[in-house]
């Protein structure tokens, strides 16, 4: 993967930052992207030399659009930005502000950067993408979490785009999959044992999937879901 380049979105910190540090220590260029442009700095400072730092906010459309003309071809893209707003409410009472606020990062930001990160990877004939989804989406069996009705809709949302945008590049050698890190010690989850270096690893597995891998499945890390 020595001639590969990566772009994490949302890897200032929390398990972005640690799936890019992960894929710069397996030999990729990594393009650390985040919303605050000397965070995402400081992060690819840190990683090391075949780091950069790109700044670039998922929810704006000319961001993305300047970040494709900037940095556009990739070979692995992955889509991890995202926000928990609304655990702890239910579905009737959850804020709609704050779902809508969900709904913009979690699914539109991640689609808006597959837009235009995904078309030059069918034109060249190779891509892998990875979504990052969660386990309240109701995959295994149980009901969509609703103790954060948003958040849980935003990520099943994401697996059903990740089956969309999967069939839609079948045969063209881009894998397109969704993951579920588990629960892991982050902002977003700061009383979780789990290190965000230990999700890092499996997603930079499914980042660097084999030409033989699947596409358009939702992984899950045997260790529990998040
Ligand atoms: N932690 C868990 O247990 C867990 C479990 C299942 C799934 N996940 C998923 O894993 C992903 C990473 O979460 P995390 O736990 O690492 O949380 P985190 O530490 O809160 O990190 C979230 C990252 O997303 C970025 N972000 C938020 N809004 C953005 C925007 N508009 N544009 C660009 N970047 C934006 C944040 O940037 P700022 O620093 O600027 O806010 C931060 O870098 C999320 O998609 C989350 O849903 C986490």
């Amino acid at each position: 993967m020595n001639d590969r380049t990566a772009l994490v979105t949302g890897a200032n910190r929390g398990i972005g930052r640690a799936v890019a540090q992960e894929l710069h220590t397996r030999g990729l260029r990594v393009v650390v992207t985040g919303r605050d442009g000397a965070a995402a700095a400081a992060a690819a400072a840190e990683i090391g030399p075949r780091a950069t730092a790109y700044r670039l906010d998922v929810t704006e459309p000319g961001d993305v659009e300047e970040a494709g003309k900037q940095l556009a071809p990739v070979d692995v893209l992955v889509c991890n930005a995202g926000v928990l707003l609304d655990a702890g409410t239910d579905p009737l009472g959850a804020p709609l502000d704050l779902v809508e606020t969900t709904l913009r990062i979690n699914l539109l930001g991640a689609w808006r950067v597959l837009q235009t990160f995904l078309p030059p990877m069918i034109e060249r004939g190779w891509g892998r993408v990875v979504l990052v989804s969660s386990g309240t989406t109701a995959e295994f069996g149980g009901a969509l979490f609703a103790g954060a009705p948003g958040y849980s809709l935003s990520k099943a949302a994401i697996n059903g785009l990740t089956a969309m945008v999967a069939a839609r590049t079948a045969g063209t050698g881009v894998l397109v999959n969704a993951v579920n890190p588990g629960r892991v010690r982050t902002r977003m989850m700061p009383g979780q044992q789990t290190p965000p270096e230990v999700a890092a690893r499996f997603i930079a597995d499914v980042a660097t999937l084999p030409d033989d891998g699947p596409t358009g499945h939702f992984l899950t890390e045997r260790r529990g879901s998040g």
